[in-house]
């Protein structure tokens, strides 16, 4: 490799170089050289489509594609040679490498395109590829969703809204809740991943291509669905980027929220879960401890994914039409966010997957009377009370029983009457977990039918996301 200065891809107009902190300041080669794999790929393609348009003949065309094979190939053996390299950015390194051992040849590649294109086209590739990624991982963590919820399909557990007991559920109805926003996160990163299947090549430095290009093809040849349909446009958008980090972000988002609840249930107060050892920590001080850290970081990792997606929103806020060199900032904070994101989702399906459920525990907690209020309302609602007069009745009766130290539950038929004429004997099936719990039997209810054939539909779904991700 030649010395900054010596063999660039621009410089004929100044008199001087640049300055070596500047230099420093101004490469991408450091965080870009992540691209070499799009980069290699688009110069093959761009060899091919300017062969076909008759600017290098089908020899030149050749040889230019096995130097970059020879490229590929000592790029993925020697890494001492992209470290020492002193190129500007990625496309610099391929450029420089292919001059050094083509000569004149190794110079007609960059005939009609520009970095502008380059980079934009290289971006779009590496984000379907990382969307594809994490949507393998996406379909792990919903496969180990889907087996706990399989193994704990009946264990009751408290449902609770403001963090209050309110009504009970199924452990595995509250495992596919995640799931089913999982799934969501899996379907919004294949939007952006559509988002970024127009190919840019041939939109020039701004102002599209001066030569016969077949745009069509050369996008084809890169795996894209489709071409950008503005020159101008295509070199500045970063809108499937966004939406690349949008989706990350909601990711993370639904992780935090079930961190959170392996957090609550991990602690000695609901005791649901025993974390696994593989997946916790001790502390350094305290013997006793066994910490969800695990959890934890997945909680805390959340906060530098939005913190990508706002990096990038704020970079393009007030960009001037056309490529603008701030547009360089979008590649950190996005590579970033991807192994952040992977790298949680990995760590939240193994631990998850790991974890053991304490069904002892859960049917315990189950059975707090106060989370058959409802079916006690709905009981005289059947007779013909109305629901209203029900949920006072039931408000009262529940008083009453706190005051007198009792459970619902235990509360004789006489004491019950006195609220209500309706109370009867079959009023204690009513009250029983089981009949809550089958009573929820609409689809997308916690009624053991209605969860069993809700998991049946959500592995339905896996199974395509596996096939497809
Ligand atoms: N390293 C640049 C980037 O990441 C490539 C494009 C440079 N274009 C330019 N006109 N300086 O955006």
């Amino acid at each position: 490799m030649t010395a900054p200065g010596e063999q660039k891809m621009w410089g004929g107009r100044f008199e001087r170089g640049p300055d070596a902190s500047f230099y420093e300041f101004e490469r991408s080669w450091s965080f870009d050289r992540r691209m070499l794999p799009q980069e290699l790929a688009l110069d093959r393609a761009w060899a091919r489509a300017i062969v076909a348009a008759g600017i290098l003949s089908e020899e030149e065309g050749q040889k230019i594609a096995t130097t970059l094979g020879e490229i590929a190939l000592r790029a993925q053996t020697d890494l001492a040679w992209l470290a020492a390299s002193p190129a500007e950015d990625v496309h610099h390194f391929v450029e420089s490498a292919l001059i050094e051992k083509l000569g004149a040849l190794g110079a007609k590649l960059h005939t009609g395109r520009s970095r502008n294109e380059m980079v934009a086209t290289e971006f779009r590739m590496y984000v379907r590829e990382a969307a594809q990624d994490l949507r393998r991982a996406l379909a792990s963590l919903e496969r180990a969703i889907a087996a706990q919820a399989e193994k704990n399909l009946q264990t009751p557990m408290p449902g609770t809204t403001h963090m209050q007991h309110a009504q009970p559920i199924l452990l595995s109805h509250w495992l596919l809740a995640h799931g089913e926003a999982f799934h969501r996160d899996a379907e919004r990163l294949a939007a952006a991943a559509a988002r970024a299947d127009d190919c840019p090549l041939g939109s020039g430095a701004l102002a599209g291509c001066a030569f016969p290009l077949d745009r069509n093809a050369l996008a084809r040849d890169l795996g894209f669905s489709r071409t950008t349909a503005n020159s101008l446009d295509a070199v500045s958008d970063r809108d499937f980027a966004l939406e690349f980090l949008f989706a990350l972000s909601t990711l993370a988002m639904h992780l935090s929220r079930l961190a959170e609840d392996f957090v609550l249930f991990a602690s000695p107060e609901f005791a649901f879960i025993e974390l696994p050892d593989e997946f916790s920590t001790g502390s350094s001080l305290m013997p006793q401890k066994k910490n969800p850290d695990a959890w934890e970081l997945i909680r805390g990792k959340t906060g530098r994914i939005y913190g990508s997606l706002v990096a990038l929103l704020t970079t393009c806020k007030g960009l001037p039409s056309s490529y603008q060199r701030d547009l360089q900032e979008d590649k950190e904070p996005l590579f970033s966010a991807h192994d952040q994101a992977l790298s949680m989702v990995q760590i939240a399906a193994a631990t998850l997957a790991a974890t053991r459920f304490r069904a002892d525990r859960l049917c315990q907690a189950a059975q707090d009377p106060a989370l058959v209020a409802t079916e006690v309302a709905d009981y005289l609602v059947t007779f013909g009370v109305p629901f209203r007069e029900a949920h006072e009745i039931v408000g009262k009766v529940l008083r009453a029983a706190e005051q007198e130290g009792i459970s619902i539950r235990e509360m004789p038929m006489e004491r019950l009457r006195e609220f209500s004429p309706a109370f009867g004997p079959s009023l204690s099936t009513a009250l029983t977990l089981e009949s809550a719990l089958a009573r929820r039997a609409t689809r997308g209810g916690t009624a053991p039918g209605a969860v069993r054939s809700a998991l049946q539909d959500f592995k339905a779904r896996l199974a395509k996301l596996e096939e497809n991700p």
